[in-house]
């Protein structure tokens, strides 16, 4: 998801690059070209769900509308719970426009600090049932001092502490995958998490990955 790397329409300082058919033009801003949607990002971000061809094509429509409403909704919900999230500014159909953030994805500014904040967001997340569902360094953007959550596209509400032990331990995932510190990062972000969430969520979190590292034995 998210995965290919992009320059930021507006930090090349005014060089562009020379517009040939192989170069694209950047100053339109950047496509994700992601599993479930196309992301455009320039004055605003424009999130529009692809069609799967493997689905009849009237389920699929119906799928993408109501996914994409809820994206948009618990977005919204996010916000109002206190965790920065880009404002919504319209959404139709299968297309969602919001603001752009302007900032550096977490994935290239990771830091103790850092962690420890996105402990503190989740928690007052999961305090209002909300499950992200995909908390990555890639859907987390470091802009002006606070971090944003972006891509809600798996996200849904949940009071469960296995649901909130999955989401917790995708981002331990996330952190071991891409981090040679990971471990403090991982200490950083629990004592972040502790601030306004149970020690409970934490515990499930730790058992998931041993059951993780049974079934992988076994
Ligand atoms: N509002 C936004 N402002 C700035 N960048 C964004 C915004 N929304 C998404 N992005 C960037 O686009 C990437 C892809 O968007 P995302 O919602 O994660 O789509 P996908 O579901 O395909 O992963 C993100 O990883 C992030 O880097
Ligand atoms: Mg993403």
């Amino acid at each position: 998801m998210g995965s290919l790397a992009f320059e930021p329409a507006d930090e090349g300082k005014g060089v562009k690059p020379p517009l040939t058919p192989e170069a694209p033009d950047f100053s339109r801003g950047v496509t994700h070209l992601g599993g479930e949607a196309e992301v455009s990002i320039g004055d605003v971000v424009v999130k529009k769900r692809k069609p799967k061809r493997y689905r009849l094509k009237e389920i699929d429509e119906m799928l993408r509308i109501k996914r994409t409403r809820a994206e948009a909704r618990l977005i919204s919900m996010a916000r109002r719970v206190g965790v920065p999230t880009p404002i919504i500014l319209d959404v139709e159909d299968d297309t969602i426009v919001m603001e752009r953030i302007y900032g550096i994805p977490v994935k290239e500014c990771m830091s103790e600090e850092i962690s420890r904040e996105i402990g503190r967001l989740v928690a007052k997340l999961h305090s209002a049932n909300i499950i992200h569902g995909d908390i990555t360094p890639m859907n987390l953007i470091h802009s002006n001092g606070r971090i944003y959550f972006v891509d809600f596209g798996l996200a849904f509400v949940d009071s469960r502490i296995e649901a909130k032990g999955v989401d917790v331990h995708v981002y331990f995932e996330a952190l071991k995958a891409g981090f040679e510190n990971w471990e403090n990062l991982r200490d950083a972000f629990v004592q972040g998490y502790l601030e306004f969430g149970s020690e409970e969520v934490l515990r499930r979190a730790k058992e998931i990955e041993e059951r993780g590292r049974y079934v992988e034995r076994s």
